[in-house]
């Protein structure tokens, strides 16, 4: 019995609509014409809304990785500026020349090698870091911390434990001044310059 003296109708149970008549329990509600999302259907949309968002946070994680790496790769491109070295008459063929290239932390060398080529290279030995020194009498470049070897012309490994070539630096003479135009990256090609009459 209902308050009003009302009874309940039979075939209603505990948790049913009580405001509806017997035919509409058949109909759904009208909250859920209006949001017509079960509870199961809910967690569908979860979990699509959830693999949505791992693939966004994926894009975006890809994306920034992509960025990092082009800008990496634009740091390792850095190879220094055009500038000039020294005059070219202040190093007599067969000599070196020591100088700092692309920055002052980094030690090069020029070497004015007999019938007029210009190279220059990293002083920096690829094997563990020592600096390689010229010496005229061997036409070699020598590292003297295990005895690594270098030819002067390309700035391969020739002997001893360096399995890399040493970086070189690509120069050119203008007016009579060797220039040092930038650090050489992935080309394999000569990188000097003959000597030209100034
Ligand atoms: S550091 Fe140059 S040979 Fe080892």
């Amino acid at each position: 019995m209902l308050p009003g003296g009302r009874t309940i109708p039979s075939g209603w149970a505990m948790g049913d609509d009580m405001t509806g008549s017997t035919d509409d329990r058949a109909e759904s509600p009208l909250w859920r014409e209006e949001f017509p999302f079960t509870s199961a259907g809910e967690e569908v949309i979860a979990r699509r809304d959830f693999t949505r968002y791992l693939l966004a946070a994926s894009g975006v994680f890809a994306v920034g990785t992509a960025g990092a790496a082009a800008w990496a790769g634009l740091q390792s491109a850095n190879t220094g500026s055009p500038r000039p070295i020294v005059e070219l008459s202040e190093v007599a063929e067969g000599t070196e020349y020591l100088f700092r290239y692309p920055t002052e932390d980094d030690p090069a060398i020029l070497v004015h090698l007999a019938g007029g080529e210009l190279r220059a290279f990293s002083q920096k030995c690829t094997h563990l870091g020592c600096v390689v020194f010229w010496q005229s009498d061997e036409d070699r470049l020598f590292c003297p911390c295990h005895e690594g070897v270098f030819d002067p012309l390309s700035g391969d490994p020739t002997a001893g434990p360096p399995d890399r070539p040493l970086s070189r630096i690509d120069t050119e003479v203008r007016d009579g001044v060797v220039w040092a135009l930038g650090v050489a990256v992935g080309d394999e090609s000569p990188g000097g310059s003959e000597e030209k009459p100034a």
